[in-house]
């Protein structure tokens, strides 16, 4: 038996032949949730499945995931654990993956759909309070509050002086967002209507007229978000395309007093060209809550004093975790065919698994 696992967990997924009765009489589903998760949401899964969970929260390795996985019709994910084409392979019998997360660069989507097994991401619930954070982490980096609030930690505040820890303004300045989805469009709305700021965005589609109008956004091309903005916040989702999207010939366009906010996904900006940039003061500051290689971060990164770094963190409130990983809940359940969306899962990222 792997460590941890439980007896029960692995008698009740009826090992690796999936079995739906013993003796004639009908046995639950087993389901794996795959990280540590509030145990109210556990139960609510209990209700429903035999359910194998991790409450030490380790990280399993892929090999090791893999054989959990056996027996299981469907897995309770976050953005860190890979379902794959070879995950997928080893476990023909699974059916429903449902992370607790709305980025999903985790799942190989296609492999998935070509498998039949359904994909489900938590959107909407964590847009507020995400786009809470980017602004918060913006903010921050235009104002210098971590790299202050070190040097005063430090024991060095002994007297103020007029250009101490000087920053740029939020309010009347442009806010540049590269990629328009839902927490883009929460973002511009805080800085068009609660800060008075200009807003510019770029994305690969254009939004409707009414929604650049809510948001008072105006559309441009990459280059001149890159060159106009006092701000620049990423929301783009991380795929091969947005892949470094942000090097060092983007980060020479910005204006040296810009500051660039990264909440999306490690790996859209390179990080060794950021830190480079940020020490050579070619722009002005940065906030960052995803990293390439997370939760590795970029040794430079580490030393430069002008970014604020925070462990991946922008939806975290206690209410949205919990709305997360209960939409995440809802969606395993009805996936496989439980509770009052039975077959109408919520969220899902390739309904076309989904038989009428
Ligand atoms: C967090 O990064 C998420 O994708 O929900």
């Amino acid at each position: 038996m792997a460590p941890g696992r439980s007896a029960q967990g692995e008698d009740a997924a009826g090992g690796r032949c999936g079995r739906t009765e013993c003796a004639g009489v009908p046995m639950k589903q087993s389901v794996l949730v795959t990280r540590a998760v509030f145990p109210d949401v556990v139960e609510r899964l209990r209700e429903h499945f035999e359910v194998e969970d991790n409450p030490s929260d380790r990280i399993w390795p892929k090999a090791e995931l893999i054989e959990r996985l056996h027996g299981k019709v469907g897995a309770f994910t976050t953005g860190s654990v890979p379902i794959d084409a070879e995950v997928l392979a080893a476990n023909p019998q699974l059916r429903a993956v449902c992370n607790m997360a709305v980025g999903y660069n985790n799942f190989d989507v296609a492999a998935c759909t070509a498998r039949g097994v359904l994909c489900t991401n938590t959107p909407d619930v964590l847009t507020e309070t995400t786009a809470d954070f980017g602004f918060a982490l913006m903010m921050a980096a235009a104002r210098r509050i971590s790299e202050s609030e070190h040097f005063l930690r430090r024991g060095e505040w002994t007297q103020w002086f007029y250009d101490m820890f000087v920053g740029s303004d939020i309010h009347g300045a442009t806010l540049g967002i590269l990629g328009m989805g839902r927490i883009g469009q929460a973002i511009a709305r805080r800085g068009a209507h609660g800060f008075g700021m200009r807003v510019i965005y770029h994305n690969r589609s254009r939004l409707d007229a009414a929604i650049e109008a809510e948001c008072k956004a105006s559309y441009v091309g990459k280059e001149q978000l890159l060159r106009d903005a006092d701000h620049l916040v990423i929301v783009l989702p991380y795929s091969s395309e947005s892949h470094h999207a942000i090097g060092a010939a983007e980060l020479a366009l910005m204006k040296p007093s810009a500051t660039l906010t990264n909440i999306a996904r490690g790996g859209i900006v390179d990080d060794a060209a950021l830190a480079k940039a940020l020490a050579e003061r070619r722009i002005a500051a940065a906030g960052l809550d995803v990293f390439e290689g997370e939760p590795t971060v970029h040794p430079d990164l580490l030393t430069v004093p002008n970014v604020v770094l925070t462990p991946h963190i922008a939806s975290a409130s206690v209410a949205t975790r919990r709305a997360m990983a209960n939409l995440a809940a809802d969606n395993l359940i009805a996936a496989l065919g439980f509770g009052p969306n039975a077959g109408k899962p919520p969220s899902p990222l390739n309904p076309e698994v989904l038989r009428p």
